[in-house]
């Protein structure tokens, strides 16, 4: 890129703040909502044209990935935008080039950028620094992107999901953690049993509760269940776990919050059951629960793709 041409995409960039998608809980509900329809309206085939037409989408991995992965390069590709893909052991982001520069390098070249990692201070960094949005891709405290996909999912199945109740069982993980935020934004109860030792930090616990959110904590999986019109379980060794804690302790610590039929027989007669997957069949989820009837896992591994249309064309001033 020619330098006037660099400098007018950095003033562009300095004149309006990018529209970053970092946390739920930094965005209000009603821009929320309108991502979501937009994502709706491109699962229905109503985005006209290309929107993306001559934007260019990076997307870093700092950690493995098969649903952000695809869905993120399909949707770009689709909607007429261009995407790399990039893993950081393959940048020089990961070998000690700060976010800060690799933000402001890549802010000259790509429109986006959109990062895993299991370190969410990587992510605030990289957007303070950047001059295009950023949009989270999974870290150690969050996952905005499933939510999305996750809200999107309910709402298909069972109509809004304001005044609903949610229960999650197992980790208070990083997806747990989005769900917190996404019950404060979109309006559902949300009711989690974890063990005491993994529940989720009560800083945002209270942040929900102070936005009017009803959330529920228990150590108990039966109590958190019963009536729930939708159930939710996740992994018991998130990435981020995977080198810090020893994963057979953990097992032990979550085995009683396994997702199985006579759990599921807890909540409401037709909930809906969810999971972010990877799942690990025969550990938080049995593989009866996860191929029976009430399983929605593998549309909402699907609505990914919608919802972060809806993310994207938003985050691009398209939407
Ligand atoms: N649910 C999810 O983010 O899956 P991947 O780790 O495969 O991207
Ligand atoms: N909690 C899981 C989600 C994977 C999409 C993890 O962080 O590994």
């Amino acid at each position: 890129m020619s330098a006037s041409l660099a400098a007018v995409k950095t003033e562009r960039g300095g004149r309006e703040p990018p529209r970053h998608f970092l946390e739920l809980m930094d965005i209000e509900p009603a821009v929320l909502r309108r991502m979501l329809d937009l994502g709706v309206k491109a699962k229905r085939g109503e985005i006209a044209g290309k929107p993306l037409a001559g934007k260019s989408v990076a997307l870093i991995f700092e950690k493995p990935s098969t649903r952000t992965r695809v869905s993120f390069e399909l949707g770009i590709r689709q909607l007429g935008g261009e995407v790399i893909v990039l893993s950081s052991k393959d940048m020089q982001l990961g070998r000690g080039e700060t976010p800060a520069d690799t933000a402001r390098v890549l802010s000259r070249y790509v429109d986006a950028i959109m990062l895993r990692t299991d370190d969410v201070a990587k992510i605030r960094e990289l957007a303070r620094h950047a001059t295009v949005p950023v949009i989270n891709g999974l870290t150690d405290v969050s996952h905005p992107c499933q939510l999305m996909a996750d809200v999107m999912t309910f709402e298909e199945h069972r109509g809004p999901i304001a005044g609903q109740v949610v229960a999650w069982t197992g980790d208070g993980n990083n997806v747990a953690q989005s769900f917190i935020q996404a019950a404060a934004r979109f309006g559902f109860t949300l009711r989690l049993a974890t063990p005491p030792e993994l529940a989720p930090p009560a800083q945002l616990v209270d942040w929900a509760r102070k936005e009017g959110a009803k959330i529920e904590l228990t150590a108990d999986p039966v109590a958190a269940v019963a009536g729930a019109s939708c159930v939710v379980t996740d992994t018991w060794v998130s990435m981020s776990d995977e080198k810090a804690d020893g994963p057979s302790s953990r097992h032990n610590l979550l085995a009683p919050y396994q997702l199985n039929e006579a759990l599921l027989a807890r909540a409401a007669p037709d909930a809906i059951v969810m999971h972010c997957l990877p799942a690990h069949r025969g550990e938080e989820i049995t593989d009866a629960v996860m191929d029976g009837p009430q399983s929605v896992v593998f549309d909402e591994a699907e609505n990914r793709l919608h919802a972060q249309k809806g993310v994207l064309l938003w985050a691009l001033g398209l939407g």
